[in-house]
């Protein structure tokens, strides 16, 4: 990636802020639909508010991950150029940014006050995520301590027992986040019998996958099928938390294979890890809770401001932020706790 005024060709830390904005701005938008049950309503707001604030970052970005591969959507839809471009805001942007978004990670989550919905982007220098289309992915994802010593085809037993071994505990001390879904009846009986705990959730991944990767979470593994699109969005996580995604697209029909051809994928068959899912040298993950959740809280409207509680991280320099935001409202007598 380069700026117009070159700086080492790298994603430099003050457009990880830039994206930071972008992420609060979604969830703080569709925080204010919470608990009105339409998610369609509270993933417009999201989206919308979303591509409104990408347009003030100083890149000229490409959408490689968005909304609707299939359908026709009006914004964040995949090949959209983002950003502010040619218009040199300083004298600087960055050019060639690919950027993954989900501007609402949980629509339901959001629709019903339930727990863990964020709002979340990736980005990196050009070709540096994976052009998944939107399809089922089977995932394993695991921290840093366990992520030599399981497989995503190896027996369900073998894995947690290997995870156990890895964080000095017993099996029956994890705890496994699942997708609560028909399909993983087979993986949560598997799992029940070894006697590891089980979070099911109804939405989230994605965070899920997060919070499995930072010790002291409660989460220590994520398991089953879930969408491609947040795999590849958990992987930019994963390269920053040095974590682990173990990856396998789900391809089982003529039409899901010529999904794969049309984004350039031809081995159906391939386990991806995080190196291949997000291979950039410089990764960007930025992600603002919604509603409560296990690593951030929700946007909380406090009368006088806005508070945001965030994640931002990136590989080149390797930085974790942990970042709690108030917006204050204009006024002189506004007041700020702590
Ligand atoms: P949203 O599109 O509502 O944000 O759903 C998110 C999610 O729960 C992901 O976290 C997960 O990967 C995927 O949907 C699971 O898909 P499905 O609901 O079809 O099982």
């Amino acid at each position: 990636m380069q700026t117009s005024t070159p700086r080492n060709g790298e994603l430099e830390s003050d457009l990880s802020l830039e994206f930071l904005r972008v992420v609060e701005q979604a969830a703080i938008a569709c925080a204010h639909t919470m608990g009105q049950g339409d998610r369609n309503l509270s993933d417009q707001a999201a989206v919308e508010a979303m591509r409104r604030e990408m347009d003030t970052v100083p890149i000229d970005g490409t959408i490689v991950i968005g909304e609707g591969e299939r359908d026709e959507a009006p914004m964040l839809f995949i090949g959209e150029k983002v950003g502010l471009a040619q218009k040199e805001r300083d004298g600087r942007t960055y050019d060639g940014v690919d950027i993954a978004v989900d501007p609402l990670e949980g629509t339901n989550l959001c629709a019903t006050g339930a727990a863990n919905a964020i709002a979340v982007l990736a980005a990196s220098e050009h070709g540096g995520l994976l052009h998944a289309p939107d399809l089922y992915m089977e995932k394993l994802v695991v921290g840093p301590s366990s992520k030599h010593l399981v497989d995503l085809d190896a027996p369900v037993r073998e894995n947690l027992r290997a995870i156990a071994r890895s964080l000095g505990r017993q099996v029956d001390e994890l705890t496994v986040v699942v997708l609560d879904r028909p399909r993983h009846d087979k993986l949560i009986d598997e799992i029940r019998a070894t006697g590891a705990r089980i979070r099911l959730i109804g939405d989230g991944d994605l965070s899920a996958g997060i919070a499995a990767a930072v010790a002291g979470s409660g989460v220590h593994a994520v398991m089953g099928t879930g969408g491609a699109p947040e795999g590849v969005l958990t992987a930019a996580a994963m390269r920053c938390l040095n974590g682990e995604i173990f990856a396998r697209l789900v391809v089982s029909t003529p039409e899901h294979e010529a999904r794969c051809r049309a984004m350039g994928i031809s081995d159906f068959k391939k386990v991806y890890k995080s190196a291949d899912l997000a291979r950039g040298k410089n990764i960007i993950f930025a992600a603002t809770g919604v509603t409560d959740g296990t690593l951030m809280k929700g946007v909380r409207f406090f009368g006088d401001g806005i508070r945001t509680s965030s994640v931002v991280m990136q590989t080149n320099p390797h930085r974790i932020r942990f970042i709690d935001s108030i917006q204050v409202y204009p006024g002189p007598s506004v007041k700020i706790r702590f």
